[in-house]
């Protein structure tokens, strides 16, 4: 008997700035396995606007639906995505694949994970997919750490160059695209605003990056070497250069560019796995780019335990037009 395949419906991510999705190579896999994949049209918003275009999921055999037509899908189809859904109530009829963020206790998970026996459905978490070794199937830390010390760079170079005025939302990137095509696009335009900062500084920016051998710090160290820093400027630490000495470290704040990529795990109030940096007081202090591709915005640490602030200088998630001093 032919083995029955599910539909799998990819939907339009609803997530600002989300403009990754899986990528038509995926969906060509999944078609040519058997399965029939229906692939929601991009949004035309640019906040929201996929980055792959609609005729090439067309191309390798998806039919194309209305954008946000997956609630309306009948059961039995597996609904794909990234990014969690959007705070709505009404119960999950479908089984869905995607980023839950509800495991680690973030915002209103029990509202979300109270949708799927609702509606008799069952969500598979990509974060909780392990190979037959234990390993995380799907980890895109190196490219977290990658976007986030370009970002980093690309404040730090404002900052020089445009003093007083904040920087541009991320919306009016790359000629107001919002995001960037490739890789080699992103790191071109870090290396323009880079430049632009090196005509008055005279010299490269140094960058220590704090948890350099894990995913998140190797997608970190690449990024600053893409965009012309030499070894020489980057201070790569990990445990080994922390485990025998306790914070605070001053060499965080003689550094241009500090990028945080150590994982931080629950403790106990009152400690904390992550170095600490030093009072900017205390000592010259060079450093004046803080970049933390670690803490995402649903952080459980910093929710958990506000008090333990992993750099002492930070208190709360901000806006990139807000100051944290
Ligand atoms: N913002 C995002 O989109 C995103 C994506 C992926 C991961 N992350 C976060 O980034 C962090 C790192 O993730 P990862 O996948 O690179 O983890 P990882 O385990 O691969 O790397 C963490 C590194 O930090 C080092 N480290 C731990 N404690 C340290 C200390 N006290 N001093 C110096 N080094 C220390 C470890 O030895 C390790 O090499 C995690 O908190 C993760 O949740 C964020």
């Amino acid at each position: 008997m032919a083995l029955q395949f599910p539909r799998v419906h990819l939907r339009q991510e609803q997530k600002a700035f989300e403009h990754r999705s899986f990528s038509p190579k995926v969906i060509g896999a999944l078609v040519e396995a058997g399965y029939q994949v229906t692939v929601e049209r991009s949004s035309l918003d640019g906040s929201y606007k996929r980055i792959f275009e609609d005729s090439e999921y067309q191309g390798v055999g998806a039919e194309l639906v209305d954008t946000g037509s997956w609630p309306a899908v009948a059961p039995g189809a597996v609904i794909l995505g990234l990014k969690d859904l959007p705070r709505e109530n009404f119960a999950l009829s479908n089984d869905h694949v995607m980023f839950g963020h509800c495991y680690k206790g973030q915002d209103g998970w029990q509202e979300v994970l109270g949708r799927f026996p609702r509606g008799g459905s069952v969500l598979y978490d990509i974060e909780f997919l392990l190979d037959e070794h234990g390993r995380r199937v799907s980890a895109f830390g190196y490219f977290a750490g990658f976007a986030g010390a370009a970002l980093g760079v690309h404040a730090w170079a404002w900052q020089l160059t445009h003093p007083d005025e904040p920087m541009p939302s991320i919306r009016t990137h790359n000629g107001g695209r919002g995001y960037y095509r490739s890789e080699d696009e992103l790191v071109a335009a870090v290396k323009l605003a880079l430049a632009d900062a090196e005509n008055l500084t005279r010299r490269r920016p140094n960058a220590l990056v704090m948890g350099a051998l894990g995913r998140v710090g190797r997608g970190a160290s690449d990024l600053l070497k893409r965009v012309g820093l030499k070894d020489e400027d980057i201070t790569r630490w990990d445990i080994n250069e922390t485990k025998d000495r306790h914070g605070p470290y001053e060499e965080i704040i003689k550094h241009d560019i500090f990028v945080n990529c150590v994982s931080l795990f629950i403790f106990p109030a009152g400690s904390s796995n992550t170095p600490r940096s030093s009072s900017r007081t205390r000592s010259r202090r060079s450093s004046t780019m803080t970049c933390s591709p670690k803490l995402a915005a649903s952080s459980v640490s910093l929710r958990i335990f506000p008090a333990i602030r992993p750099i002492p200088t930070v208190s709360a998630m901000l806006a990139w037009n807000q100051k944290p001093f």
